[in-house]
């Protein structure tokens, strides 16, 4: 296989935090690669010790080939790097902040020009595209720098929680927007805290919780890992904490759950086969009052909960 991103056990530390504590990626050259984990995971850490912009406390990395201590500036020409913190220049139009990027990277107006046009089309920003920046909404500023990290045809992209605070409308055009690249088999990591994000875009991804991976493959793996089957989460009106634990025993011993969870403040969560079908097992083993329930197949934040106890989201 064809490895465009590889590191060993890298890490970084500032002071006692353990930010990054061991990573060992081999990311295949045009693959999506999603980094899945929740707040403080490590995640923006990660990919700035990628993008040579924090040096590694130890541990190696390269991109394709290129050593991320020794060979910056070599790395800083092959990757465009969207930021989880936006930045632009306020004074400058959405055009303008475009092609300075193009221009810092070298690129000649003939080389960008087009480009930029079309870019700012697909994010649906052309009409804006001669408004300064500083006008512009939360959204239409997100989508300005992730055209940033693009305009020079990076081989290697990385997109740093590109849809956070996008309304859904925004998040799918940046999606297909992300989704075009992956087409045109260019090497993307993607760092998300959105399960719905990394299941739908990544070919393969890792799941990272306090600087370490503690899960790694295609999405179908992933949940597959859990095994076929529905959840079923649902509040039940207890409050006595004993007797929501006899409610979780009882549930434990059906024969059709496959394992069940508290997740807090009356929240049960359980995984069990044909779960639809097995609805009224369920009431009957409960016994009191069970509210918002919902049914669904496993999600990667299933994945997330099984593996850590945790949610992706507090
Ligand atoms: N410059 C820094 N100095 C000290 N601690 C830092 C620094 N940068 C990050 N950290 C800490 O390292 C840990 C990992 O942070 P990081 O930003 O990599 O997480 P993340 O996965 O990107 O989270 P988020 O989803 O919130 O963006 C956190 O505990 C954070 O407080
Ligand atoms: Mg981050």
């Amino acid at each position: 296989m064809d490895i465009a991103i590889e590191s060993h056990q890298l890490k970084k530390y500032f002071g006692n935090i353990h930010a990054v504590n061991g990573i060992d990626l081999q990311i295949p050259r045009g693959s999506l690669y999603g980094f899945l984990g929740p707040n403080g995971a490590g995640k923006t850490t990660t990919i700035s010790m990628l993008s040579t912009i924090l040096r590694p406390t130890s541990g190696s990395a390269s991109i394709l080939g290129y050593d991320v201590t020794k060979d910056a500036n070599k790395i800083k020409e092959l990757i465009g790097v969207c930021p989880q913190e936006i930045v632009l220049y306020e004074r400058l139009t959405a055009k303008e902040n475009i092609q300075l990027i193009a221009q810092m990277h070298g690129l000649r107006k003939a080389d960008y020009k087009e480009k930029t046009d079309d870019l700012l089309d697909k994010m649906n920003l052309l009409e804006r595209a001669n408004d300064k920046v500083k006008k512009f909404s939360g959204g239409m500023r997100r989508r300005v720098n992730v055209l940033m990290a693009v305009i020079h045809n990076p081989e290697i992209i990385i997109f740093d929680e590109p849809s956070a605070g996008l309304d859904p409308q925004s998040r799918r055009v940046v999606w297909d927007f992300i989704k075009d690249f992956q087409k045109k088999k260019s090497t993307i990591i993607l760092t998300t805290h959105n399960m719905e994000e990394a299941d739908d875009l990544s070919d393969e991804l890792v799941i990272i919780d306090y600087g370490k991976i503690i899960a790694q493959g295609t999405p179908e793996e992933l949940k597959g890992s859990l095994g076929e089957g529905d959840v079923i989460e649902f509040k039940v009106k207890e409050t006595d904490r004993n007797k929501r634990d006899d409610i979780v025993s009882r549930i434990g011993r059906l024969a059709f759950v496959r394992w069940v969870k508290k997740v807090g403040k009356g929240r049960i969560i359980l995984n069990g086969l044909d779960g639809l079908r097995k609805i009224s097992e369920l009431i009957d083993a409960v016994q009191v009052q069970m509210l918002d329930i919902s049914i669904r197949k496993n999600t990667l934040e299933d994945v997330f909960l099984d593996l850590t106890g945790r949610r992706l989201r507090n």
